[in-house]
């Protein structure tokens, strides 16, 4: 594995079912001797985070609404105290838009939802990074990555609220890479194409985006989490030093393409 994560230690949010991105990214990580803590959201899904943590012989599980300041401050008080102060690295895997708003037209997105995707999709990857900050520069440096989607930058049909919010989320990369760079921290995102899962059945036309990857990716083939793990370990890893603020393509090429 690229790297080694022997010695170090970080946070995954985003953890839902064993088909989440972010368990595909936590799972290369741990094989890579990496210690970890993972945050939940709601009782609902507690049970299924806690197995699967459990089985990478995670030290701390935690729950954590990142549309709550007060969430956000416990959970990295809570990592601080369970790694003596310090982390490597931090897996953003969050998102949220209600599920009307990814069927319909985008123009009738109404005020109320659209912030709602932007707090949980964008905003909550700089509260997140405020609250990892310390804890990183007691490290002497650090990593964090996000997940985006080409729809932040083309539009997709039926991605609507959750394109804008991904635009917002690729430009929050860059900011805090600028801010945090002095620090020795490094701001990534990994742009994913289709994957099957819970986030992703929400989104009418999802079988469509498989099929037109199919038909039109250089590659011709869907990816899987483990394709995303594998970026991840690098981006999250020491020997991806010197790069911050940039969007590393897990996507079978498609982005590349014109039509
Ligand atoms: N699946 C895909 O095709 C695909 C492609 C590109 C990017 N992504 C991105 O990957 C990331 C992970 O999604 P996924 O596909 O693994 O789906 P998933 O449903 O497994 O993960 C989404 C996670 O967001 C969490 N979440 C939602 N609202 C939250 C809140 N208020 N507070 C804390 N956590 C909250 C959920 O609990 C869940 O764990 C998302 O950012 C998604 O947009 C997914």
């Amino acid at each position: 594995m690229p790297g080694g994560y022997e010695g170090k230690r970080g946070v995954v949010l985003g953890v839902a079912n064993r088909r989440s991105i972010a368990w595909g990214i936590a799972k290369r990580l741990a094989d890579g001797g990496a210690e970890l803590a993972f945050t939940y959201q709601g009782e609902r899904i507690e049970k299924n985070v806690r197995e699967l943590a459990d089985s990478v012989g995670s030290r701390l599980v935690t729950a954590c609404d990142v549309r709550s300041d007060e969430d956000v401050t416990r959970v990295f008080d809570e990592v601080a105290d369970r790694f003596d102060g310090g982390i490597d690295f931090l897996v953003h895997s969050v998102a949220f838009a209600a599920a009307e708003d990814l069927e319909g037209r985008f123009t009738d997105t109404p005020r109320d939802r659209f912030w709602l995707a932007l707090d949980v999709s964008a905003y909550s990857l700089v509260a997140c990074a405020r609250a990892a900050e310390p804890l990183m520069e007691a490290r002497g440096g650090g990593s964090i990555l996000t997940m985006t989607y080409l729809g932040g930058e083309r539009a997709v049909p039926h991605y609507n609220v959750m394109g804008v919010a991904k635009a917002t989320l690729d430009a929050s990369v860059r900011y805090l890479a600028w801010d945090l760079g002095e620090k020795n921290i490094r701001v990534n995102a990994i742009s994913a194409g289709p994957v099957r899962t819970l986030a992703a059945r929400s989104i009418a036309g999802f079988p469509t985006m498989e099929a037109i990857v199919e038909e039109r990716a250089p590659l011709h083939r869907h990816i899987d989490s483990d394709d995303v793990g594998a970026a991840a370990a690098y981006l999250l890893s020491d020997d991806a030093r010197n790069v911050t603020g940039t969007t590393l393509y897990v996507d079978s090429g498609y982005h590349a393409m014109g039509m």
